[in-house]
């Protein structure tokens, strides 16, 4: 089994289209104090490549497609996000690369913490020292 969590979204649908709310502390798992969204990537350039020592984060493709290569530093996989009901959980110590981005692509990412470029991990091989610890 994945160690990968997704995040079924509720969609309150009427006939006047879907509306999804994202709640702190609800069906998503933390206090939400920062949301960013990426945009206009080209579908040839991946983004990501770290791991975060203590943001949570959940991230929701709301417009279009791409793909999550998520890795604990023992099992790697690879999530299709399609759909604006689906959050992933990028917990704590995952290594995560953002790839196959559609042109059309949104992804917005809901955090636990405000943004410290010291709580990244960018080094490959640091992220796998300090999950071997
Ligand atoms: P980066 O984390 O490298 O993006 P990605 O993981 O998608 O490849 O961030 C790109 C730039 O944006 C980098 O200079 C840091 C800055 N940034 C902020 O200032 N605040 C933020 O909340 C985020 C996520 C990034």
């Amino acid at each position: 089994m994945s160690f990968v969590q997704e995040i079924q979204l509720k969609s309150l649908g009427d006939e006047r289209g879907q509306l999804v709310v994202l709640e702190g502390n609800q069906a998503v798992p933390f206090d939400i104090k920062r949301v960013y969204y990426i945009y206009g990537v080209d579908p040839q350039i991946p983004r990501g490549f770290h791991a975060h020592k203590a943001t949570q984060q959940v991230a929701i493709c709301i417009k279009g497609s791409c793909k999550m290569l998520m890795d604990d530093g023992n099992q790697k996989t690879t999530v299709l996000m399609n759909s604006p009901t689906q959050g992933v959980l990028i917990d704590v110590m995952q290594w995560h690369e953002m790839h196959d981005f559609s042109e059309d692509c949104i992804l917005m990412v809901l955090a636990s913490e405000h943004y410290d470029e010291s709580d990244y991990i960018r080094d490959y091989d640091n992220f796998l020292k300090a999950v071997s610890i």
